[in-house]
């Protein structure tokens, strides 16, 4: 492409470190349709001859079309998708394919591709979110009332329900929605037209081509055009993050789905054996999500490293901007599609759930806020009552509610029968009525509220 300037070639190891074509080929989709905008463009506004227009579309349309049936070869040679698709061309057309490249620069044509691709990354794991928000509502409806206990340091805390945990993943999964749709609005500038930097003396018209590539419109600067990358670090940005609440949700699988706790049994589909002990069923697909978190995690780390110090314009090292997107985006969509296949086919063992929630005094607080409201001790002091009506409740063995009322009078006169009331878990869920709290009522509301939101 440039043996004007040139007398020997490139030695073996220089081809290879300067190819990207193993991994941009993942564009050649975006590229074609690229080169195509650009060329009707050209067109349009009189710089290429209208036959030559002609014959290079249908060219590429033939390149692409050869694409689709063979793939594309990892021809180190051609170093790049762009370069590949421009010499497939000219073996197709001839000579006019040499009129393609007027008025762009690969820099612009690859910060085109790589957006487009972007953008399309970044609609399928929309669909795929929206799928897992799905099944995340449906459980939570399914099990808006069932109580298991809520935990803080991993501590029995305070009775919640399944519907009200599962819920506060559904917050993350919109937020992850919101975030995504919100990179895809900033994104939608079209690079196209920038050329190496500097802008070009064609009279080119930049509006057509974003207008036809799908782009709200073109970018403002051509420097900053050809350089800037935070569209893919906006991508890497909420991948990790979206990637970090699936981990989350995959680590509590996985303690869920141990002996100890057995609130959840996964799915035959969704389990593995071992190869040595036959009782097993192990949880590696919620384990793989949680590793998965690192590497999108490290992705993301990898291109803020890459770009970081690099001057305007455009510099080689921005070619490794590929890979950690590709690499990221393929993950999240494996797990995306695991955590939702997971969830769908868990089976939530409620008597397992209630029953902890029962045993961990989960209701002490219960009883504290019942002396506050009902005898009118300050919550300091009815801390402490509680603290001992706990502590005698261990030594007798019993459960909170089994606690018999001369114990709790012994404690404290103020208490009378009626605090049974609210010892329950039942209770307790029930009365968590506050905006965001976990009675069933709030989290059927809640689910309501979500779904007429995606409407
Ligand atoms: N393969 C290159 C990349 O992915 C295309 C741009 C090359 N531009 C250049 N000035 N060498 O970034």
């Amino acid at each position: 492409m440039w043996g004007g300037r040139f007398a020997a070639g490139p030695a073996a190891v220089m081809r290879e470190i300067n190819a990207s074509i193993p991994f941009d080929k993942r564009m050649w989709k975006q590229d074609v349709a690229g080169s195509r905008a650009h060329v009707a463009m050209l067109g349009a506004q009189g710089i290429v001859a209208a036959d030559d227009v002609r014959a290079i579309d249908a060219g590429l349309e033939r390149v692409a079309a050869g694409y689709a049936v063979d793939g594309v070869p990892d021809d180190l040679a051609m170093e790049d998708i762009h370069m590949l698709t421009e010499a497939r061309l000219a073996d197709a057309i001839g000579p006019a394919a040499g009129r393609l490249h007027t008025a762009r620069s690969r820099n612009d044509q690859v910060a085109t591709d790589f957006r487009l691709w972007t953008r399309d990354a970044t609609d399928q794991v929309l669909a795929a979110l929206l799928a897992l928000d799905d099944s995340l509502l449906a459980r939570a409806e399914e099990h808006a009332a069932s109580v298991m206990p809520g935990f803080t340091h991993l501590q029995s805390a305070q009775p919640v329900t399944l519907g009200h945990h599962l819920m506060a993943y559904h917050e993350m999964v919109a937020r992850d929605v919101s975030r995504f749709r919100d990179n895809r609005a900033r994104a939608n500038l079209c690079p196209l037209g920038a050329a190496a930097l500097a802008g070009t003396g064609f009279p080119i018209d930049r509006e057509a081509t974003a207008a036809a590539l799908g782009f709200d419109g073109p970018t403002r600067n051509s420097l900053d055009s050809v350089s800037d990358r935070d569209f893919a670090l906006d991508y890497l940005m909420a991948a990790a993050q979206c990637a970090l609440h699936l981990s989350r949700l995959a680590e509590e699988f996985v303690l869920w789905a141990s002996q100890p706790f057995g609130f959840v049994s996964l799915s035959d589909q969704w389990s593995t054996g071992s190869s040595i002990m036959p009782q097993k069923r192990n949880p590696d697909a919620a384990e793989l999500v949680r590793g998965h978190a690192g590497r999108i995690t490290g992705c993301l780390v990898s291109l803020m490293v890459t770009m970081k110090g690099l001057p305007l314009a455009y510099s080689k090292d921005m070619q490794d901007d590929k890979p950690p997107v590709f690499e990221a985006h393929d993950l999240l969509a494996l797990s995306i599609a695991a955590m939702t296949g997971m969830v769908e086919s868990a089976t939530f063992r409620t008597d397992r759930m209630r029953a902890l929630a029962e045993s961990g005094f989960a209701t002490a607080t219960d009883l504290a806020d019942w002396l506050v409201r009902e005898a009118n001790v300050p919550f300091r002091e009815a801390h402490h009552i509680t603290g001992r009506a706990v502590a005698r409740a261990e030594a007798l063995g019993v459960a909170l509610d089994a606690l018999p009322i001369v114990e709790l009078t012994a404690i404290d006169p103020r208490i009378d029968a009626r605090v049974y009331d609210v010892l329950s878990v039942d209770a307790s869920v029930a009365s968590r009525r506050s905006f965001g709290g976990t009675a069933p009522d709030n989290v059927r509301a809640a689910i309501r509220a979500a779904r007429e939101a995606r409407a």
